[in-house]
């Protein structure tokens, strides 16, 4: 009996371990979350029952217990290096010709490619294939031992493979042969990747908490915490590129190959790296992701060329603590200096104040900038901004300009602290704070700065979805005094519109049947458009399942409301007290009489009636019909389920151009697999 208990045992620990690599290194998942959890839960049930079985390694053991004070520090076996810098392709090829000048075996040499992603250097250690120990990389040979943080990272393999491993190499003939090391210490770069971290801001965002700044710091932070259980709360993941030091064993002598080494010792490395035969391939390669930078899933600032042969890249030595034989080639800096003219205030849809920075004006990596947000007015103080300052800002990506912080050298005395406002910069009344919010609030009802929000948020894409009602014509309407709350939208007459400048005929018309289509919307949607504080997209959604109709859900009271997952005492307490606001109740009252009622009507997530009831569906690949989030709300809205990953238990994939990895995975889980004209004759 107890055998059989052993054996369930063991087979559960390496069915759980098999499921975090799928997941957390291969980003490719064959069960779902459902089915991990469960397995997760059997495990734990037999650990209550044999405490003496669980060992440091058991996939249980990635959270454990809380540090008293500080971190300790370790000394790493050998120094952790840095790298030279090289801005752009003369820079990258000056680098050659001197090191090539050192030892002519360089020009004959091969390149090997890697992104040099914006994170934290850690180091992790193996004894026997068990990680025994992780570390900062600190300073000079010194880091802090942050193991217990490290092991919530699921895909840091807790333990690696210490028998002979045969490793086959692309680009060689001959297969290596290597005897894993007994000591083994790894190098890599933890972070957050940009999807997880912006996930992670909405989420905050929508419970009225505070967000986090940018995913580097946030990922430093976490790695940083004295309780690794809010370590294993953060999306934090990591690639590994170096062997800094090994013992009893072999290891490959190239670049290249310790990648694919380490990749078949289970660590995830990156998929991008590529090997070149000469540097100018290796420069056009970097150059590609100069350009399209953006569409890494991760934050990087540059790409490191490194000599391939790492016999002949030790032998060039040092210069400092760059070694010679790698050098990171920069991308345009998104960091800029300039200085901070004055702070503005914006007014937003939930009346919340956002300081934001004017600057003097400044270009970063070819755009200008002129304004960058300052977050809220706690960072201004916690920063000591001051108006006048010399400010660090930047600019990744997609997110907007933000300022870093002051450069406090620079100052010259005659720079200004800052005050924030006591009154609302657009309708002058006093503002407010509300307990445990960093935010302050102009809680003026009819403040026009909030009008023009509000009702930008109601006709937004994700909200009542009104297409050509766009800011300016809302500005209009507001001006005009047409518009005092977002149901007199439904009220607009043609004449109306045709006084305003820039409507004709058929654009007023247009704007008319728009808006009367949204008359239609699904409760969930409604429910975003009132853009009640702490409700965001998710929320409405389960509101709307679990209410039906707006009077349901107005006459909830706070113990009702938090029975609903995910709905705290907070947002509780923010949605009775929006239904019970007097210009509230009224404007859901003109809402129902101009036909926006969506009583008894179901929500767009809720139709269980509809004809892919009881049906689930992966999409992969591009469509022609659809953009992703119109495909998932079709087949929501008739009854259907859609899901990211592709399981034996799903029923289609809906195919598309150029699909990904899940083709090929519903293939050979025997899938059904149909297009997009299949999956609109299966509504009829
Ligand atoms: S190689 C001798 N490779 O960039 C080895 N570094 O200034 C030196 N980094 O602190 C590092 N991605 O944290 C290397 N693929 C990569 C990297 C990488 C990110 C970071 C690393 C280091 C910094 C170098």
């Amino acid at each position: 009996m107890a055998d059989k208990l052993l054996s369930r045992y063991k087979e559960l620990r390496s069915q759980i371990n098999f499921h975090n690599y799928r997941y957390h290194v291969l980003d490719a998942p064959i069960i779902s979350d459902a089915e991990y959890d469960r397995l997760l839960n059997e495990l734990k049930q037999i650990e209550s029952a044999r405490p003496e079985w669980i060992t440091s390694d058991s996939p249980t053991q990635r959270a454990g217990a809380k540090l008293a004070d500080r971190f300790e520090k370790i000394r790493h076996p050998k120094p952790i290096l840095s790298l030279a810098n090289a801005f752009g392709a003369d820079d990258a090829r000056a680098w050659f010709e001197r090191v090539s000048k050192i030892d002519d075996r360089v020009e004959k040499t091969k390149f090997v490619v890697e992104p040099k992603i914006d994170g934290l250097s850690v180091v992790l250690h193996y004894r026997d294939g068990l990680f025994v120990q992780g570390a900062t990389r600190g300073y000079e040979e010194v880091g802090e031992d942050i193991t217990s943080n490290l092991k919530t990272i699921r895909a840091i393999p807790l333990r690696i493979p210490v028998e002979g491993l045969r490793l086959k190499v692309e680009s060689q003939p001959s297969t290596l042969n290597l005897k894993p090391p007994q000591y083994l210490v790894v190098r890599g770069e933890a972070f957050i990747p940009i999807k997880e971290f912006d996930a992670l801001n909405k989420k905050l965002e929508e419970a009225g908490e505070k967000t986090y700044l940018n995913p580097r710091n946030t990922a430093a932070g976490s790695l940083r915490q004295l309780d690794p259980v809010l370590t294993a709360s953060r999306p934090l993941t990591l690639l590994v590129y170096q062997i800094v030091y090994s013992e009893g064993g072999e290891v490959p002598t190239s670049q290249w190959e310790i990648l694919e080494y380490l990749k078949a010792l289970g660590f995830p490395t990156t998929d991008i790296a590529k090997r070149f035969n000469d540097l100018e391939s290796a420069i056009a390669y970097t150059e590609t992701y100069n350009e399209g930078r953006d569409n890494l899933p991760y934050e990087a600032d540059g790409m490191v060329i490194k000599i391939d042969d790492l016999n002949l890249a030790n032998e060039l030595g040092f210069v400092g603590k760059d070694p010679r034989g790698a050098i990171a080639y920069k991308f345009p800096a998104r960091e800029v200096s300039t200085t901070l003219n004055d702070i503005g205030v914006a007014v937003g849809r939930t009346g919340v104040l956002t300081p934001y920075a004017m600057l003097e004006p400044v270009e970063i990596d070819g755009v200008v900038v002129e304004r960058a947000t300052l977050y809220n007015f706690d960072f201004i103080a916690e920063k000591d901004i001051r108006v006048g300052d010399r400010v660090l800002i930047k600019r990744a990506g997609e997110v907007i300009p933000y300022v870093i912080g002051p450069i406090v050298d620079a100052r010259t005395g005659k720079e200004k602290s800052y005050q924030p406002p006591m009154k609302c910069p657009a309708c002058e009344q006093a503002v407010e704070h509300f307990e445990g919010e960093v935010a302050w609030y102009c809680v003026n009802a009819a403040c026009p700065a909030q009008l023009v929000r509000n009702i930008e948020h109601f006709v937004s894409r994700g909200a009542m979805d009104i297409v050509g009602l766009g800011i300016k014509i809302v500005e209009q309407l507001i001006a005009e005094g047409l518009v005092k709350d977002v149901a007199d939208l439904f009220a607009l007459k043609k004449e109306q519109l045709l006084g305003l400048e820039g409507f004709a005929d058929k654009k007023a018309e247009n704007l008319l049947a728009a808006i009367d289509q949204a008359r239609g919307q699904s409760l969930n949607r409604v429910i975003i458009g009132l853009g009640i504080h702490g409700v965001g997209e998710v929320m409405a959604g389960d509101l709307s399942r679990a209410f039906g109709n707006l009077s349901a859900l107005s006459k909830a009271g706070v113990d009702e409301l938090q029975q609903i997952e995910g709905v705290g005492p907070n947002i509780a307490a923010s949605l009775v007290d929006w239904f019970l606001q007097p210009a509230n109740q009224k404007l859901l009252k003109k809402l129902k009489s101009a036909g926006v009622d969506p009583e008894g009507q179901l929500s767009v997530t809720s139709n269980q009636s509809g004809k892919l009831n009881g049906l689930t569906f992966v999409v992969t690949g591009t469509l022609e019909g659809f953009t992703r989030d119109g495909i998932k709300e079709f087949i929501e809205s008739n009854g259907g389920k859609s899901i990211d990953s592709v399981s034996k238990k799903t029923s289609y994939l809906v195919l598309g151009e150029n699909p990904g990895s899940k083709f090929e995975k519903a293939k050979s889980l025997g899938v059904k697999i149909i297009n997009e004209d299949d999956l609109k004759k299966l509504v009829g």
